[in-house]
C-alpha cells in the first residue's frame, strides 16, 4: 500500500463496499437542525398564507397595499365630483391626468385601444361623439355604461376618484386624432370648457 496519508487515521463509518470505505463526516447538528426545523416550519406556513383564510395570501396583501397607496394618494384632493368644473381642472394637471393613464391601461385599452384611438369601442382622440355631448357626459358614461353593456358600467369598480381622473385623461385624448381604423361615430361636439382659474371647492364629505 502507499504511504500514511492525514486521513488514514481519520474516523471511518463501519461499512465498506468493495474495499471502498466512508469518512465518517456528519452534517453538522445546526445544519440538520436548520433542515428539520423547516420542514416542521412548513405545514404553518403552508396553512397560514395558503389555507384560505381571508386577506393573507400574496395576492391579498399587494390588494391591500394597493388600496391603502390609492388612499393616500387621494387624501390629497378628497372626494372629486364628475361635474364640469372639476373634470375640465384636473384635464391640466399632468399629474393626476397621469394617474388617470393608469386607470385608462389597466381597464380600458381592450376595448380603445392603447392611445385611446378605437377598437370595440369608439375612437376617443377625434372631435366625434356618440354618447358625449358636454365633458361631465364622459364621466356619466364610465359610470353607467353604454351601448345596452357594450360600454360596461365603471361605477362599482373603479374609485370615484379614478372616474374622474381616467375622465380628465379621456378628455385630454380629444383632438390628438390617432391613426385608427375606427372613422367617426357620432357628432361632433362642442369644445371642452376653459378650466376655471380657481380650484373647485373640494365637497363635504
Ligand atoms: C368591453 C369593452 C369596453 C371597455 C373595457 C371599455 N369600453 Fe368604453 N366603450 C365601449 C363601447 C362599445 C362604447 C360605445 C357604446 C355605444 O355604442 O354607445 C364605449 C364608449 C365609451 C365612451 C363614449 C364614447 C362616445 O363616443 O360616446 C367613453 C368616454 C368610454 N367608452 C370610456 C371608457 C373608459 C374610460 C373605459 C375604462 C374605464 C372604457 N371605456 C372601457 C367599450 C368598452
Amino acid at each position: 500500500m502507499s504511504q500514511v496519508t492525514e486521513y488514514d487515521n481519520a474516523p471511518k463509518t463501519d461499512h465498506a463496499y468493495d474495499g471502498i470505505e466512508e469518512f465518517d463526516n456528519p452534517l453538522p447538528g445546526w445544519w440538520k437542525w436548520l433542515f428539520v426545523a423547516s420542514i416542521v416550519f412548513s405545514p404553518f406556513y403552508f396553512l397560514f398564507y395558503h389555507g384560505g383564510a381571508a386577506g393573507r395570501s400574496v395576492e391579498d396583501q399587494y390588494g391591500i397595499a394597493l388600496a391603502e397607496n390609492t388612499r393616500l394618494q387621494f387624501a390629497e384632493i378628497g372626494d372629486l365630483n364628475p361635474d364640469e368644473a372639476t373634470l375640465a381642472s384636473y384635464m391640466n394637471k399632468p399629474n393626476w391626468v397621469r394617474v388617470g393613464q393608469s386607470v385608462f391601461k389597466a381597464n380600458c385599452i381592450s376595448c380603445h385601444g392603447r392611445e385611446g384611438e378605437g377598437q370595440v369601442g369608439p375612437n376617443l382622440t377625434d372631435e366625434y361623439y356618440k354618447n358625449v355631448k358636454n365633458i361631465e357626459d364622459i364621466a356619466k358614461v364610465i359610470i353607467n355604461g353604454a351601448g345596452g353593456g357594450a360600454m360596461p358600467k365603471w361605477s362599482d369598480r373603479l374609485h370615484p376618484n379614478e372616474i374622474v381622473l381616467v375622465s380628465a385623461y379621456v378628455a385630454t385624448l380629444r383632438g390628438q386624432n390617432i391613426e385608427s381604423n375606427r372613422g367617426p361615430e357620432g357628432k361632433n361636439i362642442p369644445p371642452w370648457p376653459e378650466p376655471v382659474e380657481d380650484e373647485p371647492e373640494t365637497p363635504e364629505e
